[in-house]
């Protein structure tokens, strides 16, 4: 309990790096932009021939083998910062109005306040008596810790994060609590790396596998991501947990032109560099997110979005009772055969919001993990780089 905050971190970075080497899943890469290949490879820096295709690994049929190659852009920081964990994040971010009310009770079991003048003081025109809900829905992209040789199997993951929260108690730093996680049921290291964090953690599997998400017929992208416990019998499964997004992308324009219901691509930027926590007394997350690279011009500029986002048994929008008359939510009752033999009594719970707006962009990013939260107090986004080089990436 007395340790040295300096001795803390190291341990703690020596404890990340130690579960990345040791993990299967970590593959060293020989050249950059290439990470997301079916090969399955764990070298070290001694020891550089590849270990041939390993036959265990043959997931059961019809599962989430990382077998597909994505879209997205390789990882641009990791020459920057080789000692660091970086990566590319491909995300839907959007925003789930709920009322103050509603977002006080989900998140006051934990007591943290909700500084509402910080999200007020960025997006004045918040519709009153509400708080703003991140809904991220990505592909986790080229993670490496280059000065090491480790590169991560890419991964998707989507969950409800609640932002703006006083976890300090100062008054003014925010901290973002992402309780519950759908993850790449495939990745190990991405589940038992949040599951240090104290989320809760469902393997899913994701539509479509390795992208940020998919362009349907109609023009609309698409994206789902559902439990995998659901389909296995003998884990008497409490029933289905997905959540899934139909987005249609707007024209760029709307983004800037004061439309009410779109907002600044700043929010979205302040909310993704808040320290994320999963857990009371847990670690912080510091993830570093930039907006301002090659990653999100040009042809890859944010895109504005507004859909539909359908949510089953997603932490923390599970309980009855929660659910408020004059709310614009609606209940989904089952649907489906999927939903027909779920544990109806299990708090088995849909939730639908339409007209939710958003963006996609893709942003790389630096990560610092299991940081202490009262260390974060304070934080103001990282920017010491902004202008420096970001032109360069
Ligand atoms: C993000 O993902 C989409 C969908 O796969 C893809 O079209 C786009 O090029 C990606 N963006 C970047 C910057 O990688
Ligand atoms: C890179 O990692 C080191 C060691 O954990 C940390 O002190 C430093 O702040 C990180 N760099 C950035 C830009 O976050
Ligand atoms: C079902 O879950 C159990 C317990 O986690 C596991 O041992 C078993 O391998 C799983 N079966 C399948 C088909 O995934
Ligand atoms: C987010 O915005 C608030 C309010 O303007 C500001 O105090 C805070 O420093 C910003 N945080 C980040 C991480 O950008």
């Amino acid at each position: 309990m007395s340790l040295e905050k300096p001795l803390l971190h190291i341990v703690a970075l020596l404890i990340l790096i130690l579960i990345l080497i040791l993990s299967t899943g970590a593959a060293f890469l020989g050249q950059a932009g290439t990470s997301s290949g079916s090969t399955t490879t764990t070298t070290n820096q001694q020891q550089q021939q590849p270990i041939p295709q390993p036959q265990h690994q043959i997931p059961e049929k019809g599962t989430f083998q990382n077998i597909c190659k994505t879209h997205d852009l390789p990882n641009p920081l990791a020459s920057f910062f080789p000692n660091n964990a970086t990566g590319v994040l491909n995300a839907t971010l959007a925003i789930i109005p709920i009322p103050l009310s509603l977002a006080r009770r989900l998140v006051n079991p934990s007591g943290y306040s909700i500084l509402e003048s910080a999200y007020r003081s960025l997006v004045p025109d918040f519709p009153e008596g509400m708080y703003p809900v991140l809904l991220q829905a990505a592909h986790d992209h080229d993670i490496q810790l280059r000065a090491y040789g480790i590169v991560l199997e890419d991964f998707s993951r989507v969950g409800f994060e609640f932002p703006f929260l006083g976890l300090s108690g100062d008054g003014y730093s925010s901290y973002r609590w992402a309780p519950a996680q759908l993850i790449s049921a495939g990745n190990a290291i991405a589940i038992d790396g949040s599951r240090a964090y104290g989320t809760r953690v469902s393997p899913a599997r994701f539509e479509p596998e390795c992208e940020a998400y998919q362009m349907l017929s109609n023009g609309n992208t698409y994206f789902k991501g559902l439990s995998v416990e659901y389909h296995n019998a003998s884990l008497q499964s409490k029933g289905e947990t997905s959540i899934e997004l139909e987005m249609t992308r707007l024209i760029s324009s709307s983004f800037s032109s004061g439309s009410p219901y779109s907002y600044p691509l700043d929010f979205f930027k302040n909310i993704t560099n808040q320290p994320i926590f999963a857990s009371p007394g847990g670690s912080c997350d510091n993830m570093i997110r930039f907006f301002d690279t090659s990653m999100s011009r040009g042809k890859f500029a944010p895109v504005p979005v507004k859909g539909r986002v359908k949510a089953v048994n997603v932490f923390p929008f599970v309980n009855e009772g929660e659910l408020d008359s004059n709310l614009d939510l609606d209940v989904d009752p089952s649907e489906g055969p999927d939903l027909d033999d779920a544990n109806s009594r299990g708090g088995q719970r849909g939730w639908e919001w339409t007209d939710v707006y958003g963006v996609q962009v893709a942003t790389p990013f630096i990560e610092n993990n299991y940081l202490d939260c009262e260390m974060m107090r304070g934080y103001q986004g990282w920017t010491a780089i902004d202008g420096m080089m970001m032109d360069d990436l």
